[in-house]
């Protein structure tokens, strides 16, 4: 089937999509008490894990009512107790545009994210790519699935301070994420799962060319593997996402690494967090000319599609 721009009912499909996604449609009512916040007091920390696990036994589990703020939602700024994604409303619009983009324009290759989590933001790639007719791309979702890595400071001076790996609710089970995709009907040949650490998966990966390359690995060093590996077969006309450059690691992973290759496609800020550029001629990066800002890609995204 030849890709084509979604109709109305896709479109709308889409929307649905991300408001599930994201529970922004129908919101969490309940967040589990250890996931949130740590007990202070010792005897809490001592008996907690004891009546969890005899509550867990009878198929019970201790929750406490949770209030989504739909505002941080929109924006990626909460981890949310059950959406499979964190990415919030607005980074899955640009996902969503982005693809649309590559799809209309013919912009050749597979599209990866690195850093899944609980897989949504992935599971929308693939959405867009079904309701666009795309049955061609792949969707690379590559992730430890245990956690981010404890920071290396030897070689990542940037991370020495990093503390995420010690957040146990960022490590999602491998099965657990093909089982949120085969939960949305979008599990196929056409997804395909680089388990391990990017400084382990990124070099071997047997992905020949990307149109879109989504970072969200949150660290300087789980942002640097990947372009390094990476940024190379992304074609021209194809997008860089970088989900955390709000963070000072991803941003210093960043800066360094577009300053060393000479890259001066304009960095366009989504909120605050989410950057993302789109990727013109090698021969601009090489040279690294001052020049004009490319045109706004919605712009250039609505004209086109309606055309
Ligand atoms: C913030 S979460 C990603 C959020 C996700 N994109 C979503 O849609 O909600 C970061 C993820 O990156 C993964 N990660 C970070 N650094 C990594 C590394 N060096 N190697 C493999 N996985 C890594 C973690 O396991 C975690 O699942």
């Amino acid at each position: 089937m030849n890709p084509t721009y979604p109709t109305t009912a896709q479109l709308l499909y889409l929307d649905l999509m991300k408001g599930v996604l994201t529970r922004t449609t129908v919101c969490e009512k309940y967040t589990s008490l250890t996931a949130h916040e740590r007990p202070t007091k010792a005897i809490y920390r001592t008996l907690l894990p004891m009546m969890q696990k005899v509550l867990k036994s009878k198929g019970l589990e201790i929750v406490r009512l949770y209030r989504c703020d739909p505002e941080k939602r929109a924006v990626g700024l909460d981890w949310p107790p059950e959406a499979e994604t964190m990415v919030g409303l607005k980074r899955l619009d640009n996902v969503q545009q982005c693809v649309m983009d590559v799809v209309a324009s013919g912009v050749e290759g597979d599209i990866l994210e690195t850093g899944v989590w609980r897989g949504g933001c992935s599971i929308f790639i693939k959405s867009v790519l079904a309701a666009c007719g795309d049955t061609e791309r792949t969707v690379w979702v590559a992730d430890s699935f245990e956690g981010l890595p404890k920071p290396n400071a030897a070689e990542f001076p940037q991370d020495h301070d990093d503390n995420h790996w010690t957040h146990s609710n960022l490590a999602v089970s491998l099965e657990e994420v093909q089982e949120n995709f085969r939960r949305y009907g979008l599990l196929d040949e056409r997804v395909k799962f680089l388990k391990g650490w990017f400084k382990d998966t990124m070099p071997t990966a047997p992905i020949k060319q990307l149109a879109i390359l989504r970072l969200d690995g949150d660290m300087y060093e789980s942002t640097i593997q990947v372009l390094e590996a990476m940024y190379d077969k992304l074609s021209v006309g194809g997008y860089v996402i970088v989900d955390d450059y709000g963070l000072k690691g991803c941003k210093a992973a960043i800066d360094d690494f577009r300053r060393e290759r000479g890259i001066a496609d304009p960095i366009m800020d989504l909120d605050g967090s989410c950057v993302y550029w789109h990727r013109a001629a090698k021969a601009f990066e090489m040279a690294a000319p001052a020049r004009k800002p490319v045109q706004k890609y919605d712009v250039v995204l609505q004209s086109e599609m309606k055309a």
